[in-house]
């Protein structure tokens, strides 16, 4: 077992999809064998635009809890937890924002993007500007020495870094571990439209709940080569979504292999990949789909997942902000 302590999380504003599975899911599966590992349900940071919609984030607390499980995320080895019942990390955030300034918020790529995104104009709420200073409380919370997250993430990283050390220089402490991101191996997975990113909001998403009809439909829509119109034509295979992801999931790589000589060659038709790219994707995720039901049905025993790795999350919690605390003078009775 590593000393390194993991923190992660999502939020939940819908089920998680294929992008998820190979960019992160699949990563803390395998890192919870050797880590401390966190996962965090950042539902006070899915609220941070989604305000107006309470439900959406309740509603998606039960489905991410259901994915995590379904994919291999074991309780007894990872602790999930929910931001919000953790009270320290809101009260560590208020005290990191006096040592970031407004300037150096409104330079951190990954918020400008987010903003743009958005179209929030002018009107940015303040709990959406300041949200990197929340995620520098979520993983210094529990003493996070290593958080795995996709390159977008990068700047977070690099804002709770320089928190931890104006922390401590300040207050003549070391109780704030800096800590190192983990950039997975994996490339981003396209969306079945093609287009750079897997995503919910931009409607080219395989969700791990799909159903098998729905994700046959999906299969049988996916973006291939735009010039390969009769079977008998050459196609080609790069920037070819159906091939990019049989080689992310296929296994039978000579299957693979013939099958893109007879492809560029000419005489495949895109049906045909289709219909095995739909076999390779529903044979990962018919498994998965099932124990998702099981799970989505036993709601009680979800919470209970997720009650008793906020207790276990709280203890931790406390101790960070004892050591904050004395550190600050901030200790009276
Ligand atoms: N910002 C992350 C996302 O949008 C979620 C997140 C919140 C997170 N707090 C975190 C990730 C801490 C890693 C560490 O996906």
């Amino acid at each position: 077992m590593s000393k390194e302590i993991i923190l992660t999380g999502d939020r939940p504003t819908g089920p998680l999809h294929l992008g998820h599975y190979v960019g992160s899911l699949l990563n803390r599966v395998t890192l919870q064998q050797q880590y401390k590992q966190y996962v965090m349900l950042a539902d006070i940071q899915a609220l941070t635009d989604n305000y107006e919609n309470p439900d959406k984030v309740r509603s998606n607390i039960l489905e991410v809890a259901a994915d995590y499980l379904a994919v291999g995320i074991d309780p007894t080895k990872t602790t999930i937890f929910l931001q919000s019942q953790i009270p320290q990390i809101a009260e560590l955030a208020i005290f990191y924002a006096n040592l970031v300034t407004v300037a150096r918020l409104s330079r951190n790529p990954t918020v400008k993007t987010e903003i743009q995104q958005r179209g929030f104009g002018e009107s940015i709420p303040v709990g959406f500007f300041i949200y990197p200073i929340h995620q520098a409380a979520d993983i210094t919370v529990v003493k996070g020495t290593l958080v795995p997250v996709g390159e977008d993430q990068l700047p977070m990283i690099e804002q709770t870094n320089e928190i931890v050390r104006t922390f401590n220089r300040l207050y003549h402490t070391d109780v704030l571990k800096e800590t190192k991101a983990m950039i997975p191996k994996v490339g981003r997975l396209p969306g079945i439209d093609g287009k750079a990113k897997m995503g919910k909001s931009l409607g080219n998403a395989i969700f791990l709940s799909d159903p098998a009809d729905v994700l046959h439909k999906k299969v049988m829509s996916m973006f291939t080569d735009p010039d390969h119109l009769k079977v008998s034509d050459p196609g080609k295979i790069e920037g070819n979504t159906v091939f990019e992801y049989l080689d992310a999931f296929g296994t039978d790589t000579t299957q693979i292999a013939a099958y893109k000589e007879q492809y560029q060659r000419g005489g495949l038709g895109d049906v045909t990949v289709k219909k095995y790219l739909y076999e390779v994707l529903d044979s990962l995720l018919g498994p998965i789909r099932e124990r998702r039901a099981t799970y989505a049905a036993n709601p009680d025993y979800l919470m209970k997942i997720l009650h008793e790795g906020t207790q276990a999350t709280l203890e931790v919690a406390q101790q960070t902000m004892a050591d904050v605390k004395k550190a600050m003078k901030l200790q009276y009775f």
